[in-house]
């Protein structure tokens, strides 16, 4: 086994580590919307359910230097956002709007997809996603360590719009939902063999 100080590796090095210990990981599709009313799309891995009661959900979106993505400002300022679930059939376009555009420009144009008004929030969604949920932001936390720093989002969700192909009784049909779980660097993978295991009293 080989034992390694976090502390005397690089941020790049730490992120090649925890991103290839932690997957897959699933993917937020996160529509958000600057002052100006620019809609911007952008994929987020580092996500996850922090709570059911309340319904809360995370996402972390590190800076580049001290600046914000435009996600993260865009969501301290406006407080609401919409999170779509990635599938076999919106993975490309989810991948097109990681492109690094000015905050002036919007993934959404420029990707070419179909905005949907939200029902509680302001914040459109988009039409290509199975599920979506509204979100309003719970709580903004950032850490920071040297020249960098991390926008750490909750968002407590609002609404869920779930189409029904997927959604049967109350339950997600995941194998006609087809999600996509991000690995390492350029990699992601589909559903594999799915197995059970009963829980021990
Ligand atoms: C699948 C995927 C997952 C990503 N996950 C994250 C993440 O968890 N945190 C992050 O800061 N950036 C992540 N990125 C990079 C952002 O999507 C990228 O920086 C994007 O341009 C940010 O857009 P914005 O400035 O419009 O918010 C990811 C990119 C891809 C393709």
């Amino acid at each position: 086994m080989n034992s390694i100080d976090p502390k005397a590796l690089t941020k790049r090095e730490n992120y090649k580590l925890l991103s290839g210990f932690i997957l897959p990981r699933p993917i937020a599709f996160v529509t958000s919307m600057s002052s100006e009313g620019v809609i911007n799309a952008a994929p987020f891995s580092f996500f996850n359910v922090v709570s059911a009661e309340p319904p809360l959900v995370s996402i972390s979106i590190g800076r580049k230097g001290s600046v914000q993505k435009d996600t993260a400002r865009n969501i301290v300022d406006q407080e609401e956002f919409v999170v779509h679930i990635v599938d076999e059939n919106n993975v490309e376009a989810m991948n097109a709007t990681a492109a690094n555009l000015p905050p002036d420009e919007s993934e959404v144009e420029a990707v070419e997809l179909t905005t949907v008004e939200s029902d509680v929030v302001k914040v459109p969604g988009l039409k290509e996603a199975p599920i979506r949920f509204e979100c309003k932001l719970e709580k903004h936390l950032t850490f920071q360590e040297g020249e960098t720093s991390t926008d750490f989002i909750i968002g407590r969700v609002v609404n869920y719009h779930i189409s029904e192909g997927v959604h049967q009784d109350g339950e997600i049909d995941v194998t006609a939902l087809n999600p996509i779980g991000r690995l390492a660097g350029k990699d992601y993978t589909k559903l594999g063999e799915i197995f059970s295991l009963e829980r021990p009293d």
